[in-house]
């Protein structure tokens, strides 16, 4: 008997999205050069009582267990081995047959393939798979792009093996081309700005409040009961509650301050960059990580600055402030943050979306980024209902609902910045935020001054608020007859 469908590369993303795949009843080739991982995976898939999972040794024998018309999922490095895993299926691949990348690809690559495949007869779809291990395993999120055709032949599975949530599986074709990678790199990029706004406030509420990993624990598993409901504020909560089994205390404390990353964060911000679409709550998380990683720097620059005079006492001894209120006060200004930051990633796509044609269901996405991956939120579902109500919403931050969500909070959210800011502790997603929303909503900026002054020194002209046309003034001349009238000497 054929298989339904098969999967290439068995590290840990791909050994569970094949058991989550078998669990579901379709039979499943599974294929990986080094041996010992398919031995592996057909060992766990046996001891999760018998699915129906098949290895294979040799990549021939692997495609053609399959049935026709081929699916055949890849989840190996992005990059030159996806284009190696490709070359060694392809010489036994038919046309019709499709490849399914599952990586965090960079969407041109996607791109650049779908070309190279369909010369070849080939169907293919660039796919993110956000959930990591677990959410590979249990139901992830899944964000398909490039070849419909590619898409239907293996939608019935998909949905399947999604995550589920009230209004369906989490999973949609996205569009054309490398749409669902470009759609997953964003969805990376704003979980870098949730992970930084939720490390500010960590920081405001420890630094500032003086509260102790008990009370953030409590604090956080709160806060996960209400509006702020999601996956990372939850295991943050967990986080706070795992005492280190090296020592005293808790585990936390004991982590080294330096975070890494991967490059789907630095893809976002340079996109954003190259599509002249603000992002300064995802930059400033993208500069957060830099500076995380100087951690020597950082140590050196501390004892510098405080030979130089700056104080290093305790913030919470000396200014007393009110627990209760600055719990309540940091929940609303993460809230609000957090929408000015998905604001962002969403103006991103549809930028993006506009360039390549590729039609994106700003809300649709919000939907499937409900269930199975890292950034699922109860607030999503606002999100999605935001662009349901008006499919062509300019900025979250306008929807009706949520600009009244941003004005309730942002007397609390003003006083936490500010707060931090006292105290010399940096909240540059929370700050970036804030700047986004009051930049966003003022309609008159300061931009006429850099205007004149680009005027001034090149000539470049401005426009004026008043009457049509570009004019362009001698501003020296003028200044200096000016300043010969009134005898000022320059
Ligand atoms: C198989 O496993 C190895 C090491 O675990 C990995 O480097 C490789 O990319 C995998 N994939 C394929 C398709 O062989």
């Amino acid at each position: 008997m054929l298989s339904r469908i098969g999967l290439a590369g068995l590290a840990v993303m791909g050994q569970n999205l094949a058991l989550n795949i078998a669990e579901k009843g379709f039979p499943i080739s599974v294929y990986n050069r080094t041996v010992a991982k398919v031995d592996e995976t057909v060992a766990r898939a046996a001891s999760e009582g018998g699915l129906p999972l098949f290895g294979h040794r040799s990549p021939q024998d692997f495609v053609l267990s399959i049935s026709r018309p081929r699916s055949i999922v890849i989840l190996v490095k992005a990059g030159a081995p996806v284009d190696q895993t490709i070359d060694t299926l392809s010489r036994y691949l038919e046309p019709g047959d499709a490849i399914i990348d599952g990586g965090n690809e960079w969407y041109e690559n996607t791109e650049r393939r779908i070309r190279e495949a369909s010369a070849r007869g080939l169907l293919y779809l660039g796919m993110g798979v956000s959930g990591g291990e677990d959410g590979a395993r249990n139901g992830p999120s899944l964000m398909p792009g490039g070849s419909h055709q590619a898409y239907d032949n293996i939608e019935n599975i998909l949905t399947r093996i999604a995550a589920q949530v009230d209004d369906g599986p989490c999973v949609t074709f996205v569009g054309e081309g490398g749409a669902g990678n470009f759609v997953k790199m964003v969805h990376n990029g704003i979980e870098y700005g949730d992970m930084q706004l939720i490390s500010e406030a960590y920081d405001v509420l420890r630094i500032v409040g003086g509260l102790s990993n008990a009370e953030l624990a409590e604090t956080f598993a709160e806060w996960n009961r209400g509006e702020l409901e999601s996956f990372l504020i939850e295991i943050t909560a967990d986080i706070f509650g795992v005492r280190d089994e090296h020592g005293d205390g808790e585990l936390v404390d004991k982590i080294l301050d330096k975070t890494g990353m991967k490059g789907t964060g630095k893809w976002t911000v340079q996109q954003a960059a190259e599509l002249s679409i603000a992002a300064p709550t995802i930059a400033a998380s993208l500069d957060s990580r830099y500076l995380s990683g100087l951690k020597e720097e950082r140590e050196a620059a501390a004892k510098t600055l405080e030979q130089a005079g700056i104080s290093s006492a305790d913030f919470a001894t000396f200014r007393s402030v009110d627990k209760k209120r600055l719990i309540d006060d940091v929940r609303q200004a993460l809230y609000a943050s957090k929408i000015c930051s998905y604001a962002q990633g969403m103006n991103l796509l549809k930028s993006k979306s506009a360039e390549k044609g590729w039609n994106l269901n700003l809300g649709e996405l919000a939907r499937i980024w409900k269930g199975g991956c890292i950034i699922r939120a109860r607030f999503l579902d606002r999100i999605k209902k935001a662009y349901e109500r008006n499919r062509g919403l300019a900025n979250l931050i306008v929807d009706p609902e949520f600009a009244k969500e941003m004005v309730q909070r942002q007397a609390a959210w003003r006083r936490v910045v500010g707060l931090a800011i006292e105290a010399g502790i940096s909240t540059p997603g929370m700050c970036a935020s804030l700047a986004y929303f009051d930049t966003y909503r003022r309609a008159r900026l300061p931009a006429n001054l850099v205007q004149a002054q680009r005027d001034y020194f090149g000539a470049h002209t401005y426009e004026r608020v008043d009457r049509p046309g570009s004019f362009h003034t001698e501003w020296s001349k003028i200044a200096r007859q000016g300043r010969a009238g009134t005898g000022i000497r320059s």
